[in-house]
């Protein structure tokens, strides 16, 4: 397990922060970071909750008490390689084509991973802000951020217990959907839609179960009904509500996914 001290150097990296410049934000030497990142001394309790602020993490991640296991994304997420590859998603174009970027438009995306798609739509010239469970996705996706030479607003949160505050004129979301339990699908999507603004969009694909898909031992995805996505949006325009059937070989197994995708705005 990392120390204290490594903690905080890994986040101020990640920031792209001197040691000064994390001081001057904390109102203190940069010889008091210098010794904690040397693990010579801790930061006083009281400063903990702002640390963890300024360096975009919490006072649980600094102290490097993880709670739950790492997920099976964090796992992969923490390779070198980018587990979902670097291509965007069709989903971003197709969205460009019903929006393009001639004003910033804000666009939040949930349950980023490593960010391709959040940083592609922000080099495109929106103005982003991304999330996602996995602290890995999301040092990740800052990191590609960097690379990329743009601004994206990347942070942990989980999202069935975030609360959306801002309105967006685009929402979007791939890959993430059935991971919202039954119970909470139709509460999750009224937020989405009280949060996007009148002739915004919400763009989103969802698993959907059918007969002929086997499940997998202890799993924690909750499939939609076929049909169920679209029904959530019956007061919108759409503008696209597909469901498609694709192969997949991940885990090395040949099997099949079935998918709705929809694309919808809000009169
Ligand atoms: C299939 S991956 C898709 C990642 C990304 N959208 C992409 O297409 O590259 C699903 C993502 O949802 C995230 N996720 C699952 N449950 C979540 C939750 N409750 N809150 C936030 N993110 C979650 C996972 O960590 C994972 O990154």
């Amino acid at each position: 397990m990392s120390t204290v001290g490594e903690m905080i150097r890994k986040r101020r990296k990640i920031l792209n922060f001197t040691q000064q410049e994390l001081a001057g934000r904390l109102n203190i030497s940069s010889q008091a970071v210098s010794k904690w990142e040397n693990d010579v001394a801790l930061p006083d309790l009281g400063l903990m909750p702002r640390l963890a602020q300024v360096l975009e993490t919490t006072v649980d991640g600094l102290l490097g008490y993880q709670g739950a296991p790492l997920s099976k994304y964090d796992e992969r997420y923490q390779r070198e390689e980018f587990y979902w590859g670097l291509n965007p998603n069709q989903l971003c174009y197709d969205l460009m084509k019903l929006k393009p970027p001639a004003r910033p438009y804000r666009v939040l995306e949930i349950g980023c991973g490593e960010g391709k798609d959040a940083v592609f739509l922000a080099r495109c010239g929106y103005r982003v802000r991304a999330f996602d469970e996995s602290q890995a996705g999301i040092d990740k996706a800052m990191l590609l951020a960097e690379k990329n030479g743009v601004h994206v607003d990347f942070f942990r949160a989980n999202a069935l217990d975030y609360h959306i505050e801002e309105t967006y004129d685009i929402i979007y979301s791939s890959g993430f959907f059935d991971y919202i339990p039954d119970n909470m699908k139709e509460e999750f999507t009224a937020m989405l839609k009280k949060s996007t603004v009148a002739g915004g969009l919400n763009v989103l694909n969802a698993f959907v179960d059918k007969p002929f898909m086997k499940k997998k031992e202890g799993q924690q995805r909750t499939p939609w009904k076929s049909g169920e996505l679209f029904t959530c949006y019956y007061d919108w325009l759409i503008h696209r509500c597909d469901e498609v059937i694709f192969d997949c070989n991940s885990g090395g197994v040949p099997h099949q996914h079935c998918m709705d995708v929809l694309i919808a705005q809000k009169q």
